[in-house]
């Protein structure tokens, strides 16, 4: 976070080459006073000072301390350096949502007349936030995922961001990270990477050349579909000079609940990457045998058109969601087919919100991708046949059985 999480706070008694399993159970700040085992959950909007002149050096930034929950509270930022930690980055910032983390990225790195280029495979409401900052002289272009050329043209001497998604969501797309950074940094700009498919556990783009990565903590980081949280992950200057003026004026905050969950989260997430990510490939395997479906998308499959860079990535594992198109002679009967199948479900829960431990099924092309255009749905590859399932924990026979129901009636 912060002035406040930097350097001066007192930090846990970790060895200095603490690895990541362990960074992912015991980073945070040192336990209060009363020695409790599991990190505190503080429910204050503000702090109380000793005296006036402590408050008043406190408020001028010269001594560390926690002043109010707007911008800086403890459990805000045990999370935050777990976070970092995990992600390889000097700091994190807490935000209210992964949205809230892109709009703090605008508001902070970005002014009139400034350009960003962007896939047109990220998400939808990504796609749709940045054409709305166009209203205050920010544009965008969207260039293909995978084409690296496309992303390079699209640079213009006022390029200030490129930003990323990988892999994307629905349809698994995976952008090579490394590549993309050189072309950011030969034009003076950043690279962002929203790492919410695969998070820290499989993928760490600070450590292949990107500049931010951004979070929806929603996702996998919470893991169990129970609050809406976000973070940018970068260096400490970044944060002190661009993001935490932004999130004292606008307060894009992270609320300490939200950050308590995330942060126990946290301590689970290898576990559940590598177990769903297991599944959704064995499930994808079995979805590409299944006569009823056209094609299947899961970066751990060899027909995956990026298979080798996503297994280079994304250490040797695909993750934890697939997508899959039922066929149908045109694209009405592919809605229908798609959504028999969707229907015919007992186990899987139809919702949009991935990362769970329980698998969510779900239509993109009129959920998560329903505000796009036809031509933007085209651009991004997602027709009305495309099926999204981000895998949990439950037993995978009883999720092929779950499929197969439906999937089987389809003539
Ligand atoms: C890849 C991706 N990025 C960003 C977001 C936005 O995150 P939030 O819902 O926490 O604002 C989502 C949400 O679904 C997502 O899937």
């Amino acid at each position: 976070m912060s002035v406040v999480a930097g350097k001066k706070l007192p930090r846990t008694k970790l060895p200095p080459d603490a690895r990541p399993d362990t960074l992912a159970v015991r980073e945070g700040l040192p336990a209060s006073q009363w020695g409790e085992n599991s990190e505190a959950l503080f429910v204050s909007s503000s702090f109380v000072h000793p005296d006036a002149a402590t408050a008043a050096a406190r408020f001028a930034n010269e001594e560390e301390a926690f002043i109010y929950s707007r911008f800086s509270n403890p459990t805000v930022t045990m999370m935050e350096r777990r976070l970092a930690a995990l992600e390889g980055s000097e700091a994190c910032i807490g935000t209210a949502s992964g949205m809230g983390a892109i709009t703090m990225l605008v508001l902070g790195l970005l002014k009139a007349g400034d350009h960003v280029v962007c896939s047109h495979s990220v998400f939808g409401s990504t796609i749709r936030l940045f054409g709305d900052f166009a209203k205050f002289g920010v544009q965008t272009s969207f260039v293909s995922q995978t084409d690296v050329a496309q992303w390079r043209a699209a640079v213009r001497p006022e390029t200030k961001l490129l930003f990323a998604e990988t892999p994307t969501n629905p349809l698994t797309e995976v952008c090579d990270i490394a590549a993309l950074a050189k072309i950011a940094h030969a034009a003076g700009a950043l690279l962002v990477v929203d790492n919410c498919f695969c998070s820290p556990a499989l993928q760490r783009p600070i450590a292949l050349g990107a500049d931010i990565v951004m979070h929806s903590g929603t996702k996998y980081l919470d893991g169990q579909g129970r609050v809406i949280a976000g973070a940018l992950c970068c260096t400490q200057q970044l944060i002190d000079e661009k993001f935490m003026p932004v999130q004292r004026g606008a307060g894009i905050t992270l609320s300490p609940f939200n950050a308590w969950v995330v942060l126990k989260g946290l301590e689970t997430l290898a576990l559940r990457m590598r177990e769903q990510s297991a599944r959704a490939l064995s499930l994808a395997r079995w979805l590409e045998q299944h006569p009823a479906v056209e094609r299947v998308y899961h970066p751990g499959l060899p027909s995956h058109p990026q298979h080798e860079l996503a297994m280079r990535q994304q250490g040797g594992v695909g993750g934890p969601v697939a997508s899959f198109v039922v066929r149908g002679r045109d694209a009405a009967q592919a809605r229908a087919n798609a959504f028999a199948v969707i229907d015919a479900t007992r186990v899987c829960s139809i919702t949009a919100n991935l990362g769970d431990t329980k698998t969510a099924i779900t239509h993109p092309a009129s959920t998560t991708h329903g505000r796009l255009s036809e031509a933007q749905r085209q651009a991004a590859g997602i027709g009305q046949g495309a099926i999204r399932i981000a895998v949990g924990l439950e037993d995978l026979d009883d999720l092929k059985a779950d499929l197969a129901r439906g999937l089987d009636a389809i003539r």
